[in-house]
């Protein structure tokens, strides 16, 4: 067994944020599946929104962010996010991250749907995930207090009557298994995209991180808010690129097949409005017009600007035959974003005691039932910073409180050794590959009572995923299917249609608010 005071699990922009500052003053163990790289984070291109320009405030950037939530946002948890925006920025300048500049060398700010003002900073044109990814990789990588340990997946989180005892985890470069003995625990492990077969998400984002806390005893909520981003390259031979709502921000307009710029119809703001609109406007243009995708017409954004601002996009396009200072881009929406997760107080704490979260996996509350654009990174920024203000004040109340904290039991500096995997209880059929097929169709952007319930049949019961599996695919697949039942369960729950969950069968939101849908295994103490 291993000890360690702080494990941080996830390296996407939360994971590595909250280990870097923590370990100034606390030993920190990061452990992460793939390599320190891997993450939603890397791929993120239109940017961090802030409260930065002097037109803008906190109450603004409040009221864009409550109103694209659709009536759920936590009041108290969008305050925060608001007002602590700029600090967080300038947290992240301070660990390295250059963000673009305009020719008075302040952040040069741009524009995205359902923002009242150009408020989203933004690196490398289209490229900022990857530019807090590098300065953060550069930044951990450098600290005497931090070890990492890559290609390593966190299977259990252990816990007796008075929380986190420690985590079990399966290295595979040494196909083995320990034990890092720790009092507090921070899940970072970012979303679940590869649920659904069309998503912007990078392979990792199997929902893992949501399964284990949940598995643990923590809370989960608001699971059928699932964000679809309205346009992703589609085209047969590439990968669902995401296309960023930026462009749309510098005036690139969306056109179905008959050229005509649909959202012009639907919604005041038109191309800019809140997400969940113009994702459904757009299946419907595809649904009941029989098209394949629509188009993302960018002619009217001079040449010049948008090689310069898009670089990513504009190359990554021109690989596929698509030019796109003069050809329309054929799009499509994918699964994006996970709005709920594990639920967490302003300061990143589940209901374990021990156990933190933050960044996408969480729901602090300040996404409602759905995200404004650019606010994934300003929440997984902002309350990083806050979990790990608290994390060594947190350890000395549990103490002082709650006197001696045993851990678990074992033989330490060694590696343990367990019995093999020996769950009786089979798994439905599901292969990965139908699997996200079918959360794709009954599950996605458009559901209803029916196809909700096809899920439901097909997902069965599905166990959750052994500490000791066979592989990480096992893993991953495992803890997909718990995660899908769960959303398919909350989509059934929520009869009506509100941001990111529309049931065509309730097609309206329903005048009473109803209660958030909550998700716990029974556990006899948390
Ligand atoms: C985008 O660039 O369109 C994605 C940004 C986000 O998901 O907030």
């Amino acid at each position: 067994m291993k000890e360690s005071p702080l494990v941080v699990v996830g390296s996407g922009l939360a994971g590595l944020l909250v280990a870097r500052l923590a370990a100034e003053y606390q030993p920190v163990r990061l452990i992460t599946k793939n390599t320190l790289y891997d993450s939603n984070t890397w791929y993120s291109q239109g940017g961090i929104a802030a409260v930065w320009s002097e037109q803008d405030s906190v109450e603004l950037h409040s009221h864009d962010t409550v109103i694209a939530g659709d009536g759920l946002c936590d009041l108290q948890a969008v305050n925060v996010l608001s007002n602590q925006s700029r600090t967080a920025i300038e947290q992240l300048m301070l660990l390295g991250v250059q963000f673009d500049k305009d020719a008075a060398q302040q952040p040069r700010l741009g524009l995205e749907g359902a923002h009242s003002i150009h408020r989203i900073l933004h690196a490398g044109g289209d490229a900022t995930g990857a530019e807090i990814q590098r300065a953060l990789v550069e930044s951990v990588s450098e600290h005497p207090n931090i070890e990492i340990l890559e290609h390593t997946l966190a299977t259990k989180i252990q816990t007796n009557e008075l929380g986190v005892t420690g985590v079990q985890c399966y290295h595979f470069n040494t196909q083995s298994s320990t034990i890092i003995q720790s009092r507090q625990m921070v899940i970072a492990t970012g979303g679940a995209g590869q649920l659904f077969c069309h998503t912007s998400n990078p392979k990792g984002a199997t929902g893992d991180g949501v399964i284990l806390a949940y598995q643990a005893g923590a809370e989960l909520t608001d699971l059928e808010f699932y964000q679809f981003h309205p346009t992703a390259l589609d085209l047969p031979s590439a990968p669902k690129f995401l296309i960023s709502e930026a462009l749309r921000g510098e005036g690139a307009v969306l056109m179905n097949q008959a050229g005509v710029p649909f959202m012009e119809a639907i919604h005041p703001q038109k191309d800019l409005a809140p997400r969940n609109v113009v994702s459904q406007a757009i299946a419907h243009e595809m649904s009941h017009q029989e098209e394949k995708n629509v188009y993302l017409d960018c002619t009217s954004i001079a040449a010049d600007q948008l090689t310069k601002r898009f670089p990513t996009i504009f190359k990554n396009c021109l690989k596929y035959g698509i030019d796109i200072r003069k050809d329309w881009i054929p799009v499509t929406p994918v699964a994006h974003y996970m709005i709920g997760g594990v639920v967490t107080d302003l300061y990143g704490r589940t209901n374990v005691p021990g156990l933190y979260a933050c960044g996408e996996v969480a729901r602090t509350g300040v996404h409602g039932a759905n995200r404004l654009a650019s606010n994934s990174l300003l929440e997984a920024s902002v309350f990083s910073i806050r979990v790990s203000q608290v994390l060594k004040k947190d350890l000395k109340t549990i103490f002082f409180s709650r006197g001696h904290w045993p851990i678990s039991h074992g033989p330490i500096g060694q590696e343990m050794t367990f019995p093999k995997n020996k769950r009786t209880v089979q798994q439905n059929e599901l292969t990965v590959f139908d699997f996200r097929k079918r959360m794709w169709q009954l599950v996605g952007l458009i559901r209803n009572e029916q196809s909700l319930l096809e899920m439901n049949r097909l997902l069965g019961a599905p166990c959750l995923p052994s500490a000791l599996p066979s592989s990480k695919e096992e893993f991953e697949l495992e803890s997909m299917k718990v995660l899908g039942k769960l959303i398919t369960e909350s989509a059934l729950e929520r009869k009506e249609s509100r941001g990111a969950h529309f049931r065509e069968d309730f097609p309206n939101a329903l005048t009473h608010q109803m209660n958030s849908i909550k998700k716990r295994i029974d556990h006899p103490v948390f």
